[in-house]
């Protein structure tokens, strides 16, 4: 079956780079943008061009550089932002301006002083005037989640009638259910005209753990773009992440979506983006976390021996890791142990792993983690006559 392709917009650069303590230099930037151009990204946001000139020089480099995804620079709906944007994008082969404005009513009252028909006049002219310097021009509707649905279709319409090519619908404060994402998304396909002519885009937060969800949900609903970051970083408590959704379509093939992603690239792009923006990937995060291919418990480690499939609904390799791993605890059992035993050099009876079963259970309580090395320990004072395989 023909699969529909959903786009995959990388925001690490810009969304995942406001986390406090993950600032990043130029250089950092571009090496990071060189690999999400590899690793198969459609778009990169590269930065907030107007926000100091540190970012005009990033947004630029990085336009120079990047040889397939298109370039993004984000703005405010306010004209010099879009100039300076367009300015720092020109060196990109595809360029895109990403510009918007805050469109639920605690928006429109609290940080505009203003009203539905004004925003819509102010959203409309910052997409027109984003229009004369580039083609493809994304309109977000800031805090979109909260912003009532009919009020969203009117400001989307008269959008994508002054030229918008995509519509970024983030639930800018993690607010939403997926259910109520969805249903948002399919109500902008259903009742905007002229939708057909614009794509629709998936930008969710994750403050109520909520991010990759909704983001499935969009797309499930119609929409064809996700925006998210490399380890789910961004405002608060981050962005949908890339490497999640990624894989969600891939092992859901009955959805019919899939991405360009080379999956086997995001473990490796995981770790040089944790260590560039020096945040640690927690260890049971999904796909990319150091415990998601880890096997501890018994019965568990038991199944995977015989058949990786009975715990993993996905292989290792195909996000770049190299190999499950059985991790020997006080809760392993025998089979974990001789499994772990033949991989140091010991092939051992079955009456000998019963020996140094109890010497290890002993070693384990007094251990988080029972390493190669103490393997070897435990063996060799376990008083049995060994074959070591080699
Ligand atoms: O979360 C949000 O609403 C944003 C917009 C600026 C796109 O990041
Ligand atoms: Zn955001």
């Amino acid at each position: 079956m023909s699969k529909d392709i959903v786009q995959i917009f990388d925001t690490t650069l810009r969304d995942g780079e406001q986390v406090p303590g993950c600032k990043l230099d130029k250089g950092q930037k571009l090496v990071i943008a060189q690999r999400l151009d590899e690793l198969g990204v459609d778009i990169i946001e590269a930065g907030f061009p107007i926000s100091s000139p540190g970012d005009f020089e990033s947004v630029n480099e990085i336009a120079k550089i990047v040889k397939y995804a298109t370039v993004c620079g984000l703005t405010r709906a306010v004209k010099k932002d879009i100039e300076v944007a367009a300015e720092a994008l020109k060196p990109a082969r595809v360029p895109r301006i990403h510009t918007g404005i805050g469109t639920s009513d605690s928006h429109i009252k609290y940080k505009f002083n203003s009203n539905r028909d004004a925003i819509i006049e102010r959203a409309v002219s910052a997409v027109s005037y984003a229009k004369s310097f580039v083609e493809d021009v994304e309109f977000y509707a800031e805090d979109a989640g909260r912003t009532d649905n009919e009020f969203l279709a009117r400001i989307c319409e008269a959008v994508v009638k002054a030229g918008a090519t995509v519509l970024n619908i983030p639930d800018t404060t993690g607010y939403c259910l997926p259910d109520e994402y969805g249903a948002k998304m399919k109500y902008l396909k259903e009742n905007v005209t002229g939708i057909h002519k614009a794509v629709l885009s998936c930008h969710c937060h994750n403050d109520l753990g909520l991010a990759t969800a909704n983001s499935i949900a969009g797309v499930i609903n119609g929409a064809r773009q996700i925006e998210c970051t490399i380890n789910g970083l961004g405002e608060r408590a981050g962005n949908t992440a890339l490497e999640e959704v990624v894989m969600i379509l891939r092992q859901h093939p009955t959805l019919g979506l899939d991405t360009n992603i080379n999956s086997k690239l995001l473990y490796d792009t995981s770790q040089m983006v944790s260590h560039k923006m020096g945040m640690m990937v927690q260890p049971n995060k999904a796909i990319v976390g150091a415990n998601a291919f880890a096997h501890s418990s018994g019965i568990h480690q038991d199944g995977v021996i015989k058949n990786r499939e009975t715990y993993e609904i996905i292989d290792p390799l195909d996000v770049g890791v190299n190999e499950s791993k059985i991790v020997l605890t006080a809760r392993s059992g025998r089979a974990a142990l001789a499994y772990r035993a033949k991989k140091v050099g010991y092939e051992l009876t079955k009456i000998q792993l019963d020996t140094v079963y109890q010497e290890f259970l002993k070693y384990a309580d007094r251990k988080k983690e029972v390493m190669d090395g103490d393997i070897h320990e435990i063996i060799e004072t376990s008083n049995i006559n060994i074959e070591s395989v080699s």
